[in-house]
């Protein structure tokens, strides 16, 4: 990996810190860490079985869009088959907990990044149970924002340029504590944490790396596609879906993502369900993307 200077601490949810400001993170560094640092808790729990959350997912495939998505009964116990054997460490379900109790939108995000993953991996890479440590990625893609204030998590106005670059440290802080918590920098799930805001063309960061992995590119379009279509606090609407899917196919156009996952994410919005190398992605932009979206939108410190 590129090595990358830490703006910010990197600590676990009980407070501890794993590294702090100014640390070059590298390969060597994070095992280190791994090695030095009191281990955490390695007691593992099924995931799906923790508190509400199969409950909460099950209602929300019952709203739209995602009502459509998740139509065929078969698929849902399918992906569920799949979700009961995922057993994670009891840390990152307290992370469910506290944001769950805390900033509800990133709680229903993993939940349905989680879902659309497993979804879209099954259609692009076959449906087999190879798949138990990188369907993890899902619910963990965004595990670092615990450590960004949910003041800047759920900021209503355009974010500084400081707290647009602290927002962006929770890539990096989620591969540490990923690494950290499964006891395993190489895992799928913290590289996915790492990397899922990176695109196919080198645009987009911490490294602006060019993604190469099929599976972190599922995640990035399960991310994006989610977080297009549900309330965030930058913006007033959400994307309608035919909008949602535009995005997605003018970052196909642009080369930011693989047509492949573009076109499995447009098949499974089809109510004929076509094969995804069957689906023609129309390059017509018809949609209107929704007003005063402040994504992106950078503002000069305040004095
Ligand atoms: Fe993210
Ligand atoms: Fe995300």
């Amino acid at each position: 990996m590129t090595a990358l200077k830490l703006n910010h601490n990197i600590f676990t949810l009980d407070g501890r810190q794993l590294l702090s400001a100014g640390t070059v993170v590298s390969n060597e560094i994070v095992e280190e860490l791994i090695s030095t640092h009191e281990s955490p808790s390695t007691k593992s729990s099924p995931f799906l079985k923790h508190r509400s959350i199969k409950d909460n997912m099950l209602l929300f495939f019952s709203q739209p869009p995602y009502n459509t998505i998740f139509a065929d009964e078969k698929k849902i116990a399918n992906i569920l088959d799949l979700m009961e054997q995922v057993n994670v460490p009891y840390p990152i379900l307290e992370i469910m907990d506290y944001f769950k109790l805390n900033d509800f939108y990133t709680y229903r995000h993993f939940l349905m990044v989680y879902a659309l993953l497993i979804l879209l991996a099954q259609d692009l890479m076959g449906n087999n149970n190879d798949m138990l440590k990188e369907v993890l990625a899902g619910p963990t893609h965004d595990l670092g924002k615990i450590c960004i204030p949910l003041n800047i998590l759920k900021k209503t106005d355009p974010l500084t340029r400081s707290e647009r670059l602290f927002l962006e440290h929770h890539t990096i802080a989620g591969y540490v504590l990923l690494s950290y918590y499964l006891q395993d920098s190489k895992i799928f799930s913290a590289k996915a944490a790492r990397d899922h805001h990176e695109r196919n063309d080198g645009s987009g960061y911490p490294c602006g790396t060019h993604l190469k992995d099929r599976m972190i590119e599922i995640v990035v379009v399960s991310d994006v596609y989610d977080a297009l279509i549900s309330p965030r606090p930058y913006r007033r609407l959400s994307y309608d879906n035919r909008t949602a899917l535009e995005e997605i196919s003018l970052m196909a156009e642009k080369g930011k993502i693989s047509w492949e996952i573009a076109q499995a994410i447009v098949a499974v919005n089809r109510k004929d369900r076509p094969h995804y190398s069957e689906c023609i992605v129309s390059l017509d932009k018809r949609g209107t993307p929704p007003p005063d979206n402040l994504y992106g939108i950078i503002v000069d410190e305040e004095t």
